[in-house]
């Protein structure tokens, strides 16, 4: 019988669904109900879980300290502020990323500035960072991409050099670590995210972590209506907000972490076997892995795509195929400069402090990564077995010998 592409009516490679995601158990529930029956439901009510949270996940991420908050978006705004940021500001970001890298800059008064990234990571490029100083310059953003530690030493070598902090969104980097520190303190502080999709996971939820106990203590302020640890209820010294994490996320999140370290390994083993074979067997490129990376976090397993090596197919037609053999798969981010949310805040915000407009950024590696070359597989795909990982590469490669039929 010849042949034939799911898309196109034939059988797919796989009915059977990957790993499910979120992952709870009786830990969830125990830990839920703990806090129903405790009354201790946020934290102006006791220290509680968040508390025994911050202390677990610093502990987790080679941080001395951690402070938590609502959401991954909020811990980069309390960050943010708490480093001190001011209107008119420059923080340099690269343009390969999530829309809240830009936004808590915007939202804070200060203007991100978008540099390429590197074509064997989709990171930061350090070159490029240092290309985009000037003197209103006073933060970095590496982001650590789908889980791929950024080249750290460099951004943090550019950033010592120009006298700037370093503030890595690790959001989607749980674990990931570089020459065998977890990354997130590795610069000044760095911000995680529980949202649903990450591989620690409470719908929502966040937190910073950092070594300077000077930024701990102004985060916890931030994020608590700018309180001071011992002064009056109604005594507000610095300013900030309402962006405390609930008992409720917390509770959650212990129970995430007692089974995190056995999926991370999980995760670990099955991207590394799937980079392999894919790349020695299918005409997809995983990312590179520099070798100073000793755990990749695997949110995303990003690999690219060249329509050569799939007879002239354009990368949806491709996904459409690979979907229908049963193997999840999306095309990614779109670059971030190039949403009117962020092109014109970013205008405004230079209108209303007098900055010169630059030119508008060209990010070449972004571009090609956005428009025709980035392929995302999600993490919970990497928590099944080898089999499932066979199949990923059977799917590609029976769209490979049968894109001519596309
Ligand atoms: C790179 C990056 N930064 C920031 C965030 C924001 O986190 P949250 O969705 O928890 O607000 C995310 C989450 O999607 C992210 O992926």
């Amino acid at each position: 019988m010849t042949e034939r592409l799911a898309v196109l009516g034939g059988s797919p490679v796989r009915t059977a669904p990957f790993p499910a995601w979120p992952v709870s158990d009786g830990r969830e529930e125990a830990a839920l109900l703990d806090v129903l029956h405790s009354g201790v439901w946020g934290i102006t009510s006791g220290p509680g879980k968040v508390t025994q949270f911050e202390q677990a996940f610093a502990k987790a991420h080679d941080a001395a300290y951690a402070q938590t908050t609502f959401n991954g978006s909020a811990a980069l705004f309390v960050a943010l502020h708490a480093i001190g940021i001011d209107y008119g500001d420059e923080v340099i970001v690269p343009a390969y990323t999530f829309m809240a890298t830009a936004t808590s800059c915007l939202l804070s008064g200060a203007i991100p500035v978008f540099v390429d990234v590197e074509p064997d990571s989709y990171n930061m490029d350090p070159a490029a960072l240092e290309a985009a100083i000037t003197p209103r310059t006073k933060a970095v953003i590496p982001v650590h991409i789908g889980g791929l530690p950024a080249d750290i030493d460099r951004i943090m070598d550019v950033a010592r050099r120009h006298g700037l902090t370093v503030l890595e969104d690790a959001c989607q980097a749980h674990g990931a670590s570089w020459r065998g520190r977890r990354v997130g303190a590795i610069g000044d502080l760095g911000c995680f995210s529980f949202q649903s999709s990450k591989n620690i996971n409470a719908g929502e939820g966040g937190a910073i972590v950092t070594d300077r106990q000077d930024l701990a203590e102004r985060c916890w302020s931030i994020h608590n209506c700018g309180r001071v640890r011992d002064g009056r209820w109604y005594q507000h010294e610095v300013l900030g907000s309402n962006f405390r994490m609930t008992q409720w996320q917390a509770a959650i999140l212990l129970a995430q972490l007692t089974r995190f370290e056995e999926m991370a390994r999980a995760r670990e083993a099955n991207g590394l076997y799937l980079a392999r074979r894919l790349s020695e067997e299918t005409a997809l490129r995983p990312m590179g892995r520099d070798p100073r990376v000793t755990q990749h976090g695997y949110h995303l397993f990003i690999t690219r795509y060249d329509p050569e090596g799939f007879a002239g197919v354009d990368r949806g037609r491709f996904l459409r195929a690979l979907s229908a053999e049963g193997v999840p798969c999306s095309e990614g981010y779109v670059p971030l400069y190039t949403m009117p949310a962020i092109r014109d805040g970013a205008a405004r915000l230079r209108r209303a402090v007098g900055a010169p407009e630059p030119e508008p950024p060209h990010c070449p590696v972004t571009e090609r990564a956005c428009a025709e070359e980035g392929i995302w597989f999600m993490q919970q795909l990497l928590l099944g077995t080898t089999a499932d990982m066979d199949d990923i590469v059977a799917a590609v490669q029976k769209v490979q010998r049968l894109a001519h039929t596309l």
